[in-house]
């Protein structure tokens, strides 16, 4: 296109896509929201990929997903190529997907191994907790050993996991707090909860949005009434009250849950020994960066947020109930139709996530302002991410 076609004094076409967070670090009453190009940017994706995915504990999967020894997984996340593997102790360990001799992908597919994990170029074999076994002809044919080869060395690159309510969290960057301290205000508010978790069902769909995004509707109950007329019917605007923010979580909670009823009358059990609170009582936090849950007295759901660029997203949706589902077919019909509501709730939140993201190419849209009444859960998160950021180019993160 001709450069007459965009004289200078365009408006919008000269202003720079800044990152300057000094709005976003404000007290809520003054806070701007994070500037369009944490939404747009691959510049600052990548930035974010570094100081806010991989230097907390991000949510990449499910220990349901590989339950038997030997159950290797592959998982790409943001790029980073990741190995979850169950060895034969029942332990879950993460793994760099790459073999430590010429860096090729070891495993493609699921699957479960029998003995070693063989990398497909030249045959290294490891075991299931990394271990380097075997060297086929490294020294020459026939000659399995050579001294500079140190198998004790060259272990799988193990990356720092932890499984909490059978999500798997991994701190790519090793630099993390210990999971249980980083998630301390969540498991200690979320410790009635501590229970046997029986997975039953889930689903995936894919968002036109920056994955911070969807963690920002998510934090809020302020747009309940226009999106989510269904579930406002039940549970008000002032039925809802914010989780506070303590460090990396923050959400809202209602004090109005009614459980799902079937045709005839069935209930699902709930989890044993809640107390009181959880008869009338749900809660909607999310443990930064991109894992959000919801605490009902007869199920629990999670739904990870995977970023696949800058402005798409996968939402993974999984639901747990605290009884086996194949000990009680006869609440197939109940678990599917929680299944679907869920699917219907989540999937209302669409057009307001991606047209906030078509929003984010406003050239003169500020970061937009928070009510500081209504919006406290996202501020949090804006400012959590202002925080992790600032942090990476303070120390080069
Ligand atoms: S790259 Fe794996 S054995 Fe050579
Ligand atoms: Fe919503």
């Amino acid at each position: 296109m001709p450069d007459d076609q965009f004289p200078e004094d365009m408006p919008g076409q000269m202003i720079p896509q800044s990152s300057d967070l000094s709005g976003v670090l404000q007290p809520v009453e003054t806070a701007r929201g994070l500037p369009n190009a944490h939404y747009t940017d691959p510049d600052i994706y990548d930035e974010e990929r570094k100081s806010v995915m991989f230097a907390n504990w991000a949510g990449i999967g499910f220990a349901f997903d590989t339950p038997n020894a030997g159950d290797a997984m592959p998982v790409e996340f943001m790029g980073m190529p990741l190995l979850v593997v169950r060895d034969g102790d029942g332990g879950l360990g993460v793994f760099q997907n790459t073999c430590r001799h010429r860096g090729m992908i070891l495993v493609e597919q699921k699957t479960n191994v029998r003995g070693t994990i063989r990398c497909p170029y030249h045959s290294w074999c490891y075991g299931l907790k990394g271990e380097l076994r075997s060297t086929p002809h490294v020294g020459g044919p026939g000659q399995n050993l050579h001294e500079n080869i140190k198998r004790n060395e060259l272990g799988l690159t193990e990356i720092r996991s932890y499984v909490w309510r059978d999500i798997i969290y991994v701190n790519i960057d090793g630099t993390a707090a210990p999971f249980p301290d980083y998630a301390a205000g969540a498991m200690a508010r979320m410790k009635d909860h501590d229970k046997p978790l029986y997975h039953g069902d889930g689903f995936s769909f894919e968002v036109k949005c920056n994955w911070k995004l969807a963690v920002e509707n998510y934090c809020e109950s302020y747009h309940l009434p226009w999106i989510h007329p269904g579930l406002n019917s039940y549970s008000r605007l002032e039925d809802h009250y914010h989780v506070k923010n303590d460090g990396a979580f923050a959400g809202q909670g209602t004090k109005v849950f009614q459980g799902m009823q079937g045709d005839n009358g069935e209930v699902f059990p709930d989890f044993n020994g809640l107390p009181e609170f959880w008869d009338k009582g749900a809660e909607y936090p999310v443990v930064f960066p991109n894992v959000m849950l919801g605490f009902q007295r007869d199920h629990f759901f999670t739904v990870l947020v995977l970023p696949q660029g800058p402005e798409k997203s996968i939402e993974r949706v999984e639901i747990f109930y605290g009884f086996d589902p194949a000990e009680r077919p006869d609440l197939d019909d109940l678990r599917a139709k929680n299944t679907a509501q869920w699917k219907s709730v989540l999937k209302e939140d669409l057009f307001v996530v991606e047209g906030m993201q078509r929003g984010r190419h406003a050239v003169h849209f500020d970061g937009g302002k928070f009510s500081p009444v209504m919006d406290n859960p996202t501020y949090d998160f804006h400012h959590w991410v202002a925080k992790q950021v600032e942090k990476g180019r303070t120390f080069g993160g």
